[in-house]
């Protein structure tokens, strides 16, 4: 079990879902996708996105390494969409020959840059010579407050409690959740990597891919966070 499997319930008790449907038929119009079309879904989570695409496109594979969020998705029931429990960077999609990859919601930096390489290279590889990557991220340059700091947020019982600090753009998030009482039920504590635009330009290019455009979407509230949209093509091979 990962922190991911711990948190899914805080993680996914915002505006994340809803943001996700909203964004599905944006993505698949901007991407000019069809009916015919497969979409791979690497770090699906839940599968929010995965769910709202499968409605527009002939088929969805997501893929997520945490098993709580595979068995949210495959209870879902919906055929047209493959759930994979695995590796992103490391699960075989060769072959797949999907017409788009979405990676959303801050889903690289976990691991740093070179497993984020990995990572890409591996979508690639699972791509339609013409296909297009979307990668959703947190830039640093989306973060107000470069210095270290420390934030904290409680949700409604005040049970659930976020810390951050930014520290050489690494950010450092602490998580916990405890009872009445103040004991802690559980905790959680991860560090993620804040690319520049330019340095994720670079990421995209060491894996084999062009970027074509950087944007951000406006679709209401992103989230906890202001969102960087990369899109890219994949290099002729050689
Ligand atoms: C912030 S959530 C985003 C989920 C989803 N993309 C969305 O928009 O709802 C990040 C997800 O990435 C998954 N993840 C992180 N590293 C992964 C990897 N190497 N392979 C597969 N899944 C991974 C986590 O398990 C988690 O569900």
């Amino acid at each position: 079990m990962t922190w991911f499997d711990d948190f899914a319930d805080e993680m996914y008790g915002g505006s994340r879902p809803g943001v996700a449907r909203t964004l599905a038929p944006v993505l698949i119009n901007r991407l000019g996708l069809t009916a015919n079309s497969i979409v791979l879904d690497l770090c699906c989570g839940r599968g929010h996105f995965s769910m709202a695409a499968s409605d527009l496109v002939g088929r969805v594979v997501a893929v997520d390494s945490a098993l709580t969020m595979i068995d949210f998705l495959r209870a879902q029931g919906q055929p047209s969409i493959t759930a994979i429990l695995g590796d992103a960077a490391t699960e075989d999609l060769r072959g797949l020959n999907a017409d788009a990859c979405v990676i959303l919601w801050n889903s690289l930096g976990y691991a740093g840059r070179e497993s984020d390489v990995g990572l890409l290279k591996n979508a690639r590889s699972a791509l339609a010579p013409d296909a297009r990557l979307v990668v959703e991220l947190r830039l640093l340059e989306d973060i107000d407050d470069l210095s270290p700091r420390a934030t904290a947020e409680r949700r409604e019982s005040g049970s659930f409690v976020r810390g951050r600090s930014v520290s050489k753009q690494w950010m450092h998030t602490v998580w916990s959740v405890t009872d009445p009482s103040g004991k802690i039920l559980k905790r959680a504590e991860f560090d993620q990597y804040l690319y520049t635009a330019d340095e994720f330009r670079e990421v995209l290019h060491d894996a084999g891919f062009v970027p074509d455009a950087v944007e951000r979407l406006s679709i209401g509230d992103l989230g906890q966070a202001q969102s960087t949209f990369f899109f890219a093509r994949p290099k002729p091979l050689d």
